[in-house]
């Protein structure tokens, strides 16, 4: 998608992003964050308004973040302890922070923001960079259904009501594995517009790219609450692990 880059996200959704982006899983999230995060100094990529990040710190982590969007940024600092985060503002694929740490992580599907396969292998590097030796990283992401695709295009309803219908318009290409998204939300007043591109990798390549960084997978589960990864679950949680030196 062209015109979308990586401040892009933040101009169109940090004003409503709390409200209109919980994916319903934010409690497990920092259950299980918090116990695998063990005390260590601690690392969001795209950390934007601090959904998990900032119930974490209230818990007493030591945690930054590295995000691309100063919108997101600014409703992070507006909120209650946000302020006091740390965060570098940059690309999460390329960005140096000054420190390093025990335990990183890369939720809600945003290693696939990073719309390129090159970025998104720039990112474990960097990210690796930034891992203590024996340190962890953690990804989420959805896994791949381009079943939904029809040469190469999907429509779906999301919602109608009396006032309005919400549809969702995909575009699927296979080559570099994108979808770019549209979802057109039609009511009497006229018609929104929410885009957002993706590229999306499935688990074996993600696999790869932890590799190519010197990170090996360590654990990989279908939920937050740890169900196991099989063929049909439809995310995953995987954990890679930096080697001890
Ligand atoms: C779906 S939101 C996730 C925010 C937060 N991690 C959460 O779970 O609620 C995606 C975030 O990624 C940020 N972002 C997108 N591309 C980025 C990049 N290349 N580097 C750093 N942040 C980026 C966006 O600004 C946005 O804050």
């Amino acid at each position: 998608m062209k015109n979308f880059d990586r401040t892009t996200f933040g101009e169109l959704y940090a004003e409503n992003y709390d409200a209109q982006h919980d994916p319903g899983t934010t409690n497990a999230a920092v259950a299980l964050l918090w116990e695998l995060a063990a005390e260590r100094k601690t690392l969001e990529l795209a950390i934007g308004t601090g959904r998990v990040a900032l119930p974490l710190f209230e818990r007493g982590l030591d945690i930054h973040g590295i995000e691309a969007s100063e919108k997101m940024l600014s409703k992070l600092r507006a909120k209650k302890g946000g302020a006091s985060i740390p965060v570098t503002t940059g690309d999460m694929a390329d960005v140096r922070v000054d420190n390093n740490f025990g335990f990183i992580y890369l939720i809600f599907n945003t290693l696939f923001n990073l719309q390129s396969q090159d970025a998104q292998v720039r990112c474990f590097k960097n990210t690796a960079g930034h891992l203590i030796p024996g340190g962890m990283f953690l990804v989420e992401t959805f896994v791949p259904d381009v079943t939904q695709f029809t040469r190469g295009q999907n429509l779906q309803t999301l919602h109608v009501d009396r006032q309005s219908a919400m549809l969702e318009a995909t575009v699927h290409d296979p080559l570099r594995q994108t979808i770019d998204y549209q979802r057109i939300r039609i009511t009497d007043k006229g018609i929104q517009l929410k885009p957002l591109p993706m590229r999306y990798a499935w688990p074996a390549e993600i696999d790869l790219m932890a590799r190519l960084a010197g990170l090996h997978l360590h654990s990989r589960w279908g939920s937050w609450d740890r169900i196991p990864f099989t063929s049909e679950s439809n995310m995953h949680i995987s954990i890679y692990k930096k080697d001890e030196q």
